[in-house]
């Protein structure tokens, strides 16, 4: 007793002595050096990994695993599928075969019989057998990180991307017991709910959409978070956290997610979802009729769309992708209208085409930056008389007519190539969900009712709403198109191209996008159509439309080549002017009810009103 309380008295002498000596930062003897102490180790992890006929998202989820900016030697992975019509388990074995040196532990869990539940209608379909399954397979993941003491357990579905490497990291960070990272959707499906009923079922408040749109940031505590989520096992009121059985006073639907938000509830823990930065993205879960091919197209969209303003997802290059067959789908050429300089647009296009395994011809657009007085000359080119941009007075730009002659050159190819139809896109598209079988439908139905036409718009803003357009008998999702602009995404026919080129337009030229209305006769100006004769063009739009531009005037991200370009015949006249006014390329408002083209549309299909379908 003695020499242990006399022991600190001494040493807290030497300190002061050594303080007094070596100053701050000096060891215990002044000529030695002390070393820092070292950080933790991270904490261990287990992420449970639940695979079910994904085989066509498994290489992009698992390369966001592997990504996971962690250290592997504190991850554990469990992995488990079963009921499988595709190659979910050999791209899953061949993935785990190749990273499970990097990692601390592998658990491998697969079934290969039967491929499918008795009672299910389809792949898509949740019975009860397959909720039962999918409890018990989380349960025993979690049974799993408990045996192994691992520290916090990471569910993330295989139709979840995390492509905010920090994920992992930043959730940790929030030191919460139950906590999962909002995730987006191409519609306002998340992984949370903000609201229940007293029955468990999901429930609209006005919270969920500031949210789930970025306009509120932050970590809310929420009564449900499913599909990724975080826990945290240190905390002893986990150890009463079950995903199966349901708990015994359970009564509301036999549903895993809602099983254990209620388990949760029970176990006085709190879920929380947090949407601080981005973090990645999700599918929209498909109903209960739908087919495997219709989720591969939906994650071929979630995809597509995430390459929009974020770098695109790669594939982790430790299984095999199948390869792609691209196509024209039955045009005789498809155009990919593209700045050379804008190389930036080029890739997200070509990904975006491969993955829709759409096949197309890059035409170098022609750069009104690089055009001057005498190239305009040695063309001929002359302004329409008395033409002024509807909305800023402005006369055309040279950017507008590098546009226009990018145009005319493809449909002087069609003519050249006796190219009986044509897709022309421009590079700052989105593509609607399903949009190679829509465009092939649409072109099938013309083609079945022999529609003369001669163009085809496929995205364009209607600037005619006062009243519908004319739909067209026989033909679904096509109209008549009135005054319209843009020119982002067009079919051409070669006798529309040759309505074109003899309209000879480079002696009276204004931007491409209203020449094409006066060639159909729907423009509104006719002084601007009196120089043009005739204007017969047949032209028709899909309705709805099957392409959008990326962005609009004002939009984070907008930057048009054309509308910033400086006036043609002065260069030192610098037309960047304030985008508000550029209300050319703004978004289209919305069109009232009685001016809708109701009658070229499907009927709507009937509400379904099951509560995973609610948003
Ligand atoms: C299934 O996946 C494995 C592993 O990735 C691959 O080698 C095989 O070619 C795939 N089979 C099919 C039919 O896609
Ligand atoms: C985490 O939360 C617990 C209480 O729930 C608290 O005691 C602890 O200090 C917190 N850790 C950090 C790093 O904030
Ligand atoms: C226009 O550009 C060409 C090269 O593209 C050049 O040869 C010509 O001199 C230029 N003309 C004027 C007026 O700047």
């Amino acid at each position: 007793m003695a020499a242990g309380s006399a022991a600190p008295v001494s040493l807290s002498v030497v300190a002061l002595l050594c303080v007094a000596v070596g100053g701050v930062g000096a060891g215990y003897f002044a000529e030695e050096k002390t070393t820092a102490e070292s950080a933790f180790l991270r904490p261990k992890v287990l992420i449970a990994i639940l695979a079910r006929n994904t085989g066509h998202t498994l290489p992009y989820y698992l390369s966001c695993i592997e990504k996971l900016d962690y250290p592997k030697d504190r991850i554990a992975l469990w992995a488990a599928t079963d009921h499988n019509l595709d190659n979910t388990t050999a791209v899953l074995r061949e993935w785990l075969q190749n990273v499970q040196y990097l990692y601390h532990y592998v658990e491998w869990r697969p079934m290969e019989e039967p491929k499918f539940y008795n009672d299910e209608v389809g792949p898509k379909h949740w019975t009860n057998s397959r909720f039962t399954h999918v409890m018990k397979l989380r349960e025993s993941a979690m049974k799993t990180a408990r045996d192994k003491w691992a520290e916090y357990i990471l569910f993330v579905d295989s139709d979840n991307f995390l492509t905010n490497d920090q994920t992992l990291n930043l959730m940790i960070a929030e030191n919460l017991t139950l906590v999962a990272p909002m995730l987006e959707s191409r519609s306002l499906y998340s992984n949370f709910w903000c609201g229940m009923t007293p029955q468990g079922y999901y429930k609209r408040t006005p919270d969920y959409v500031p949210i789930r749109e970025w306009k509120r940031l932050g970590c809310y505590p929420v009564p449900m978070i499913h599909s990724t989520f975080l826990i945290d096992l240190r905390r002893e009121a986990t150890n009463h956290l079950a995903f199966y059985p349901p708990h015994s006073d359970y009564t509301w639907a036999f549903d895993d997610i809602i099983v254990f938000a209620f388990s949760a509830r029970e176990a006085g823990i709190q879920m929380y979802i947090c949407n601080w930065e981005h973090y990645g993205y999700l599918s929209v879960p498909l109903k209960a009729q739908q087919t495997l091919e219709e989720e591969i197209e939906s994650f071929n969209h979630v995809l597509i769309e995430a390459m929009i303003d974020r770098p695109a997802m790669e594939p982790s290059k430790f299984v095999s992708v199948p390869p792609k067959h691209p196509d024209k789908m039955e045009f005789d050429e498809i155009f990919l209208i593209n700045l050379k300089r804008r190389q930036d647009r080029r890739d997200r296009m070509l990904r975006t085409l491969e993955a829709q395994e759409i096949d197309v011809k890059v035409v170098d657009a022609v750069d009104g930056k690089a055009l001057n007085t005498s190239h305009l000359k040695a063309l001929n080119i002359e302004m329409l008389p008395g033409y002024q941009d509807p909305y800023s007075g402005r006369i055309l730009t040279r950017g507008e007519i590098g546009c226009f002659l990018s145009h005319y050159y493809i449909w002087k190819e069609m003519v050249d190539r006796d190219l009986k139809q044509s897709l022309v896109l421009e590079d700052d598209v989105r593509f609607e969900p399903q949009f190679r079988k829509k465009i092939m439908k649409l072109m099938a139905d013309v083609e079945d009712n022999q529609l003369d036409w001669d163009l085809i718009y496929i995205g364009r803003k209607r600037m005619q709403v006062e009243r519908p357009e004319k739909s067209v008998p026989g033909v679904k999702n096509l109209v008549e198109a009135d005054y319209s602009y843009w020119t982002l995404g067009y079919i051409i026919s070669l006798q529309g191209s040759k309505k074109l080129l003899a309209a000879e337009p480079f002696g009276k030229m204004l931007p491409v996008d209203e020449f094409l209305p006066i060639m159909y006769n729907k423009h509104p100006v006719k002084n601007y159509m009196e120089f043009y004769k005739p204007r017969d063009l047949k032209a028709f739009s899909a309705e709805p439309l099957l392409v959008f531009p990326t962005h609009y005037t004002g939009e984070e991200g907008y930057f048009s080549d054309t509308e910033t370009s400086t006036i043609w015949d002065n260069t030192n006249v610098p037309t960047d002017w304030n985008r508000k006014h550029s209300r050319k390329t703004r978004e289209q408002g919305e069109i009232s009810t009685e001016a809708q083209n109701t009658d070229a549309l499907h009927p709507p299909p009937p509400i379904d009103t099951a509560f995973r379908d609610e948003l």
